[in-house]
């Protein structure tokens, strides 16, 4: 009798002349392929019709992926939203786990092959399949990036994990949340084979069936490690490590994974049954909801770049010090060719040099280092102004010496080239005013460092052209960063969220809270790093001018300069003169230790951010950015600001309701 084949949307579903199943996933409408009801519902439709195959009929069952970058990148996130009660989660993990469980059981072999990322839900999915084939293409990704979501993964993936690869290999990955390439995933266990591009792919899946291929699983002194005591001493270690970087108090998904292994870690069935009780409030609680509109938050960032049209390959940078040399070595390591412009030559030298550097901690192998090395242009003279697609100026912070370049620029850059300033304070209008065309400059604020912070301020005067804001996100995408609109103001929109909250640092400090304190409060709150010490890596003096320029300073009784500003008097500019609020040794501030009071950290914290929140909703009245949730973005990815507290306003908003409840 023939298969039925059930009518489908996000798969295919074909038997070919050998009898093997191809379930092939393209989701309808959507760039990326992710676990959402509907491929899973239709999934349990293909299971159906394999399980109803009638012996010998099948040889086997394919799962593939039509999609160029994913075979599946994770559970849809967008439905996420609905599961806003424990039943509901409940539910909704029981009936997938019933399905991988039913995948798993097949009697004939099930294959995974590979190709794209393959994170999260597709990652368990594959791992309940009898074989993995992943291909070694660039794109070609897989891991479990749950804990970055608060949660760990609940489909049953940390039992198949740790079954597949053992206990450290599978653990590590499930708590750092690294995407892993296919040789690392594959040395692990993760993935039984590798091909070299996903071309390969049908043939060696099509053979794994037919020699019925089954994983045989992590070797046995890997097992070993599952058993006590190892497992627990294990489980110390990786507590340890996980809390040097993390709060448990604001991120407890990791905690509890390592909960998991050391209460079950030998005992599978019963690990099955308590990852679900343990995964469930995880996925329940505001931490994860906050988590995810982070995510969600990115992914509107990134919507602001127009789809088609402005796709930038060559960029000149004028000014190679501090920000221009990481600008132009930021857009090599993704791949374009950067032109490096300098009155100094001796400053061009110094920023290829560090850009070496760059390369060779992002890019792996010496084609790849000799190639960036070769796009990143030493361009004294301007040469290839008239070529860029993009020009970045990231001169000194004078307005007539930038004036008087844009006016030379726009000579000079080819019709469509983008014009953009890197300024940090001054108007893009007033920088604009010579040029014949204003509506042509740009500002893109980078911040410092370069290479690690993920946001870019992308900044609009008044005459600034829609079409250049587009091309301008268009740009900050293809470097792989979050583009934020921001209207041209005094700090944008994070430097004025952020100095307030700096200057009240100071004022705490100028009435005698201890500098330790300050810090410890901030951290408890889950900002990053403290203000005080944060201040003196940025350099006194300039938080001093921004205090200064947006008239926050700490005020005095009028006879004596306030803290800050006697500390800059005094030299003592913070890290890069060796002393600031803290004395710094070995690129390390000296610390007094002291122990304070939670409580008393928690108020302080809180009075701490005040001034934070009370800017980002001025920021929202005067219409510096579209939203409350694109001023929420910006200070998450542009300053740090603890993610799983959602943004300073959803922060706000969330605490009013709680304390209207309580009130209530
Ligand atoms: P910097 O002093 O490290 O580098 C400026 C470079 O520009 C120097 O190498 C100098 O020789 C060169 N230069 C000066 N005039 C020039 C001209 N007419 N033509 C060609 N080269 C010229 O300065 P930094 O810190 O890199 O700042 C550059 C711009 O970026 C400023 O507008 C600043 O406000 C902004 N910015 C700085 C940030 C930071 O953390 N340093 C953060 C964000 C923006």
């Amino acid at each position: 009798m023939p298969i039925s084949l059930p009518r489908l949307q996000d798969w295919t579903f074909t038997v070919d002349f050998e009898g093997i199943a191809w379930a092939v996933i393209d989701r309808k409408g959507e760039s990326m392929n992710s676990l959402g009801r509907k491929p899973t519902e239709e999934l349990g439709e293909i299971v159906k019709a394999v399980e109803a195959a009638e012996a010998g009929e099948l040889k086997g069952l394919v799962l593939m992926s039509a999609k160029d970058s994913s075979f599946i990148a994770g559970a849809d996130i967008r439905e996420f939203e609905g599961f806003d009660t424990e039943e509901k989660i409940k539910d909704v993990v029981k009936q997938t786990l019933d399905l991988l469980d039913r995948i798993e059981r097949l009697p004939v072999p099930v294959v995974a092959a590979i190709h794209g990322y393959c994170l999260g839900g597709g990652l368990e999915l594959a791992l309940a399949c009898d074989w993995r084939i992943a291909d070694r293409e660039e794109g070609t990704r897989l891991g479990f990036p749950e804990v970055k979501l608060g949660i760990f993964p609940g489909l049953n993936g940390t039992v198949r994990a740790i079954q597949a690869a053992g206990p450290v290999d599978a653990m590590t990955a499930m708590l750092t949340g690294k995407m892993l390439r296919p040789g690392a995933a594959k040395a692990m266990g993760l993935i039984d084979q590798l091909v070299p591009t996903r071309h390969n792919l049908r043939w060696a899946a099509r053979k794994a069936v037919l020699q019925k291929r089954r994983s045989k699983g992590a070797p046995w002194w890997k097992k070993l490690m599952q058993k006590q005591p190892v497992r627990g001493l294990l489980a110390k270690q990786m507590r340890a490590k996980t809390a040097a970087k993390v709060r448990e108090e604001h991120y407890p998904a990791p905690f509890r994974l390592i909960d998991l292994f050391e209460r079950y870690g030998d005992d599978p069935a019963r690990m099955r049954a308590a990852e679900t009780e343990m995964f469930t409030p995880l996925m329940a609680s505001e931490t994860s909801r906050n988590l995810r509109r982070v995510f969600q938050l990115s992914e509107m960032l990134k919507d602001a770049a127009p789809k088609d049209g402005f796709k930038p390959r060559k960029v000149h940078v004028i000014g190679a010090g501090t920000m221009g040399a990481d600008i132009a070595a930021w857009c090599v390591v993704c791949g374009m060719q950067a032109s490096l412009q300098d009155l100094d030559a001796e400053q061009i030298k110094k920023a290829l040099g560090r850009a070496k550097g760059l390369f060779k901690k992002r890019l792996r192998g010496k084609t790849a280092i000799d190639s960036a090395v070769a796009r990143l242009i030493a361009d004294p003279d301007g040469k290839h102004i008239k070529h860029a697609d993009v020009i970045i100026e990231a001169i000194v912070e004078k307005l007539d010496v930038k004036q008087k370049l844009f006016a030379d620029l726009e000579a000079k850059a080819k019709p469509g080239a983008v014009l953009a300033t890197n300024t940090s304070s001054l108007m893009i209008e007033d920088i604009a005013k010579p040029l014949s065309d204003p509506g042509r400059l740009v500002g893109l604020h980078f911040f410092n460092p370069v290479a690690q912070l993920p946001l870019v301020e992308v900044v609009h005067g008044k005459r600034t052209r829609k079409e250049e804001v587009g091309k301008a996100c268009a740009f900050v995408t293809a470097i792989n960063k979050l583009p934020l609109i921001v209207k041209s103001c005094p700090g944008f929109l994070v430097n004025r969220v952020l100095a307030p909250y700096m200057m009240e640092a100071v004022r705490l400090y100028q009435e005698g809270q201890p500098r330790e304190k300050i810090d410890q409060a901030a951290l408890k709150f889950g900002m990053p790093m403290g203000p005080m010490e944060l201040m003196d890596m940025v350099g006194l003096d300039i938080c001093n001018k921004v205090g200064e320029e947006l008239d926050l300073a700490p005020k005095t009784d009028g006879k004596a300069d306030n803290i800050l500003a006697t500390l800059v008097k005094q030299g003592k500019l913070g890290k890069k003169t060796g002393e600031g609020f803290y004395v710094w040794v070995d690129g390390k501030p000296k610390r007094d230790e002291a122990n304070y009071d939670d409580t008393e950290l928690e108020r302080l914290g809180r009075e701490l951010i005040k001034p934070l929140l009370d800017e980002a909703e001025r920021a929202v009245a005067d219409k510096i950015v579209e939203d409350a949730d694109h001023a929420d973005a910006g200070v998450i990815f542009g300053t740090g600001f603890a993610p799983f507290r959602g943004g300073p306003l959803n922060y706000r908003r969330t605490q009013d309701a709680s304390s209207g409840k309580k009130a209530a």
